[in-house]
């Protein structure tokens, strides 16, 4: 018998390092951590959606037992101006969405904080707002650049003589609502200041980011602000900079001159932490007869606040996936009376690839050729700005995930399978995430000659990031991961990008490698001149590192095969069977990363058909803002899924080889179960969710 020796470094499948911790409920998350003579705080929200906050009476509050101070733009601690203006809270008596913070209370319990939230009395001049975004929106504007950093428009060819010369053509436009994160723990922080120093916990996907906001608005150098996060309790986006949670509670620990922890209730999560804006997407392709694309049209819409420009870059989708010679891709956004929208999980991509990939499918069926064909024959070489790829298995992804899920065979006419009272469809969507890596610090230390300490400023929100990324150092130092203590969760540890982008541990796992293969170089040659290794220390930064790649488009590829159950007569559509495979360079930790794949398509399938943020357009009140009015999907509705990851070999990206597995796995997830439910029904639902009233 041959002896199997276990690998437990990079590729290895192990269980998270802080499992037990966690369910054992030993690890703290930002409002958990016991800090003596803690105050708490309560938001008081504004009940409208534009005007002016005239004046707050404190009074009723401060008669409630327990209750210690009463902040409002009157009499807060003011915030150096520059400031990010969603964060610059308290600071005017202007209000620009319903739902804004207007005034915090502050008492010795939580209790007693939120009765004297809602004794606080505010007078206020209201104003109409403008709170609905439609596609001819006399406010609509081309930013130059959008989310990301693209531009906003990018053209190739000559995208309407393309499309007026094509023999098959599909011209639908395509909405999307808007979305939350619901992250299991809300935005929440544990503030105090100490000598003149700011120390928060916070609920945040990057302290770095934290630390530096904290610095600008409170006028320190940003060494006397120290933020942790060690445990985090989900973010998907909506915790990937400081928000107003944040920067109440340290103003507030300032102003009561004692520790003070600020949970957001859900409504306020829902109201002032940001959400996936809603996209009007009108998407035109044009075929050759043969199948090819000669043309591409992809506008999108969407909606931001008065406080700050965001534009959801939905149309970049369509520069990435075919390749096209004729190309039209643009965007538009309009600054409502809303809340700011922000980044929630695979921003851009994921609405835009829900219309691409919608469009491919009604293209399909126009020109009659089967799904996964059309896709393959139109697979690009390079991106639209004819960039090559590092590596690209789109094609391979189609080929097996079609063999996998046994789409040969598939009779394409929609409407035609029954079984009992069902409809039985089957779909098809590509995927795809850009592959980002940013410039991260490091630092490894050798304890002994099998002790190593490796931090690196690493958010860990449930992903696994310091499990991997342990894996990681003890592949680079030679040595079995049970030989490396990892820190992450703490500013001072160094910078380090957000865990958001897909990015994370690419970016921190580059630090990472760097340091502790320079660990390994110094110790060995310190062992040659017989010096022990105890003490010595290496500092990483990969800002050169990354200025010198060559320029590549780097993406990670996928395809979802998904078969549903519709019931002609309710509604109700089911997910029988969800099949994703993938390919993302080295795959670091085989269970993390499936757990990321299989995690994203499942709030795919919850976009499909549950998922929608529901606004009064009179007072702009985001109305489903709790768990029972807001649906995500359980266990009882993802019955099946199945996760496949391909071997991909990438000399492109980083030393691992890795691509970021985050929020790949929700991209085209929604297209392909809106293409199975035509293929069941003939019904092509070009709106989510596919919720039973709007099938019907
Ligand atoms: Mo993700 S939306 O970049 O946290």
């Amino acid at each position: 018998m041959t002896e199997v020796r276990e690998r437990t470094g990079v590729g290895a499948a192990e269980p998270r390092l802080e499992a037990r911790e966690k369910v054992t409920g030993q690890a703290l998350y930002a409002a958990d951590r016991p800090v003596p003579g803690a105050a708490y705080a309560w938001p008081v929200p504004a009940a409208f959606a534009r005007g002016r906050v005239n004046t707050v009476d404190t009074g009723p509050a401060l008669a409630v037992d327990g209750v210690l101070s009463v902040l409002w733009h009157g009499n807060a601690p003011r915030l150096e101006r520059s400031g990010d203006p969603h964060l610059r809270v308290l600071q005017t008596p202007e209000v620009t969405y319903r739902g804004q913070i207007v005034a915090l209370v502050v008492a010795t319990t939580p209790e007693s904080a939120r009765e004297g939230a809602e004794a606080v009395v505010i007078d206020a001049r209201t104003a109409p707002a403008d709170t609905v975004l439609r596609a001819d929106h006399a406010g609509l504007y081309e930013p130059e650049l959008v989310n990301g950093g693209y531009p906003g428009r990018l053209d190739k060819g000559d995208f309407d003589t393309g499309f007026g010369a094509a023999e098959v053509r599909v011209d639908a436009t395509y909405h999307t609502p808007a979305e939350h994160h619901v992250a299991m723990e809300p935005h929440a922080t544990t503030a105090f200041w100490e000598h003149g120093r700011l120390v928060v916990y916070d609920a945040t996907q990057s302290s770095t980011a934290v630390r530096d906001s904290l610095a600008t608005l409170f006028e320190l150098p940003p060494q006397l602000v120290r933020v942790h996060n060690e445990h985090v309790g989900g973010g998907f986006g909506s915790k990937g900079a400081a928000k107003p949670n944040v920067v109440l509670a340290a103003m507030a620990a300032r102003v009561v001159g004692r520790p003070v922890k600020l949970a957001m209730p859900r409504a306020a999560v829902f109201a002032t932490e940001g959400y996936r804006t809603p996209t009007i997407q009108r998407v035109r392709l044009g075929a050759d007869r043969r199948g090819r694309l000669v043309a591409l049209g992809h506008e999108s819409c969407s909606q931001s606040s008065r406080l700050v420009e965001y534009t959801e870059q939905a149309a970049v989708v369509s520069r990435v996936l075919y390749g096209v010679p004729n190309l039209a891709t643009g965007h538009r956004v309009v600054r409502l009376d809303v809340p700011p929208p922000t980044w929630m999980r695979a921003p851009g991509d994921c609405p835009g690839a829900f219309a691409l990939e919608s469009a491919m499918d009604e293209l399909a069926a126009a020109g009659n050729w089967d799904p996964v064909r059309l896709r393959i024959d139109n697979d690009a070489v390079t991106d639209a700005e004819g960039r090559p790829f590092s590596s690209r298995h789109l094609v391979e992804c189609l080929l097996r995930g079609a063999e996998r899920f046994g789409w040969a065979g598939r009779d394409p006419r929609p409407g035609t399978r029954r079984e009992g009272r069902w409809l039985l469809g089957s779909g098809v969507a590509a995927t795809t995430f850009p592959a980002i890596t940013m410039p991260s610090t490091a630092t490894a230390r050798a304890i002994s000659d099998d002790d190593f300490e490796v931090a690196v400023n690493a958010a860990d929100i449930g992903t696994g990031a310091r499990t991997v990324l342990r894996q990681i150092a003890a592949d680079a130092l030679g040595v079995d991961p049970g030989c490396v203590d990892i820190s992450v969760g703490d500013s001072a540890i160094g910078p380090a990008p957000v865990a958001g982008g897909s990015m994370g541990t690419s970016s921190w796992g580059w630090a990472v490698t760097k340091a502790c293969r320079q660990l390994r170089e110094r110790i060995d040659g310190a062992h040659q001149g017989h010096v022990p290794p105890e003490g010595v220390a290496t500092d990483a930064d990969t800002t050169a590192d990354l200025a010198a790649r060559p320029d590549y488009a780097r993406h990670a590829f996928g395809a979802q095969f998904c078969a549903v159950r519709v019931d002609p007569a309710t509604g109700e559509v089911r997910v029988d069977r969800l099949l994703g495979v993938f390919a993302a360079g080295r795959i670091i930790n085989p269970l993390t990363a499936r757990s990321q794949l299989l995690g994203a398509m499942t709030m795919g399938v919850s976009m499909a058909l549950m998922e929608q943020s529901v606004m009064d357009r009179r007072s702009g009140d985001f109305v489903t803002s709790d768990l029972s009015a807001y649906h995500v999907a359980v266990n009882a509705d993802v019955p099946r899924i199945d996760v496949e990851v391909l071997e991909e070999e990438d000399p492109h990206l980083n030393p691992m080889g890795s691509k970021g597995v985050g929020e790949l796995g929700i991209v085209g997830t929604a297209a392909a179960v809106a293409n199975a439910v035509h293929h069941a029904t003939g019904i092509r639902m070009r709106s989510l969710p596919i919720t039973p009233a709007a099938l019907l």
